[in-house]
C-alpha cells in the first residue's frame, strides 16, 4: 500500500519535493595552479531519505565526473576523484588542477525524497612555469610558458618602452596554460647590453614576472633554473651564474 502511494505520488512529490530534501555544494574554490581543490556536496539528514545517486558534473562540459551509482568509471591515474560517504556526501577533489577546470559544477541528487541541484564554482590563480631567453646578434627573445591567464610580453631597454619593435606569439595547450613568445630586433653593435623581458598579464594588471636579456655575439639560449636544460656554466653577468646556458 504504501509503495503503491509512493509510486503514484512520486511525479508530484518530485516538483514538489525542493523543501523535503536539502542539498549544500561548496560555494567558491579556488585553487593554485597545479594545485588541488576539493568540492563537498552535502545531502541534509531527513527522516526516511534514501539516496539513489549523487554526482558531479561539470557544467561547461556537460560531462559527469562521477556518480556513486557507478555508471562512471574512474581511472587510477585521472586527475579527478570522488570519495562518497553513503546518504551523505559525495566530495570531488581535482588534483592537479588545470585552467581548463575552472567553470561550474553542478551536484545533483536523486532520492526517494525527489531530486536537488547545487551549484559550486571553481577559480584557477595564475600559473607560471618557466621562461627561456634568446640572444643572438641581431635580435633578443623571451618564451614564457606554462602561463595563465594569458599574457604580452613588454620589453625595456634603458628605461625605455620599446614593445613596440617586437614581435609576439601565443599558443594555448590543452590544460588551457599559454605560452607566450616574444622577439626584439636589436642592432649589431648593442652587444651586451641589457633587455628586459616583461610577462604582463591585462587580466590581473600586473607583472607575472620577468627576466633580463643581454645582446650577445654569438647565438645562446639561456633557460631557467628549473629547467632541464644541462649545459656549462657561463659567466657574462652574476644572474647568468644561476642559469645554464646553451650554446647553439
Ligand atoms: C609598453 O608598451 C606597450 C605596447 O606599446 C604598452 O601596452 C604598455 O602599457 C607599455 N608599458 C609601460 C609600463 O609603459
Ligand atoms: C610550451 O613551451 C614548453 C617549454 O618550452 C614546451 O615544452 C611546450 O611543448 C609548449 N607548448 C605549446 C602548446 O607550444
Ligand atoms: C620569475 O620566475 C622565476 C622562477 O622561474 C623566479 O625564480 C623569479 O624570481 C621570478 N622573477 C620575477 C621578477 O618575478
Ligand atoms: C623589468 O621591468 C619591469 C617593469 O618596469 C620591472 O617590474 C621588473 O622588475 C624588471 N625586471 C628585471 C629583471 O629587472
Amino acid at each position: 500500500m504504501e509503495v503503491f502511494l509512493l509510486a503514484t505520488l512520486f511525479p508530484l512529490v518530485s516538483s514538489a519535493t525542493n523543501s523535503l530534501v536539502e542539498l549544500r555544494a561548496s560555494d567558491v574554490v579556488a585553487g593554485s595552479c597545479h594545485g588541488r581543490v576539493t568540492l563537498v556536496c552535502d545531502v541534509s539528514e531527513e527522516k526516511g531519505i534514501t539516496v539513489s545517486s549523487l554526482s558531479w558534473i561539470h557544467v561547461k562540459e556537460k560531462r559527469p565526473l562521477c556518480s556513486t551509482d557507478h555508471s562512471i568509471e574512474l581511472k587510477k591515474q585521472d586527475r579527478i576523484r570522488c570519495r562518497y560517504t553513503p546518504q551523505t556526501r559525495l566530495a570531488l577533489t581535482i588534483s592537479p588542477l588545470w585552467p581548463t577546470d575552472q567553470g561550474e559544477y553542478l551536484c545533483k541528487l536523486r532520492s526517494n525524497l525527489g531530486m536537488k541541484n547545487a551549484k559550486s564554482q571553481v577559480q584557477v590563480q595564475e600559473c607560471f612555469s618557466g621562461v627561456n631567453a634568446v640572444s643572438s646578434p641581431s635580435a633578443v627573445a623571451c618564451h614564457f610558458y606554462g602561463v595563465f591567464p594569458p599574457g604580452k610580453v613588454h620589453w625595456f631597454h634603458q628605461g625605455k618602452n620599446v614593445t613596440s619593435a617586437a614581435t609576439s606569439s601565443i599558443k594555448e595547450d590543452h590544460k588551457g596554460m599559454y605560452n607566450v613568445s616574444s622577439t626584439l630586433q636589436v642592432n649589431e653593435d648593442s652587444t651586451a647590453e641589457e633587455y628586459n623581458c616583461s610577462l604582463w598579464i591585462p587580466g590581473a594588471g600586473t607583472y607575472l614576472n620577468s627576466t633580463k636579456v643581454h645582446a650577445s655575439q654569438r647565438t645562446q639560449r639561456i633557460a631557467d633554473p628549473n629547467t632541464a636544460v644541462s649545459l656549462h656554466i657561463f659567466g657574462l653577468g652574476s644572474y647568468l651564474l644561476l642559469a645554464r646556458v646553451v650554446m647553439t
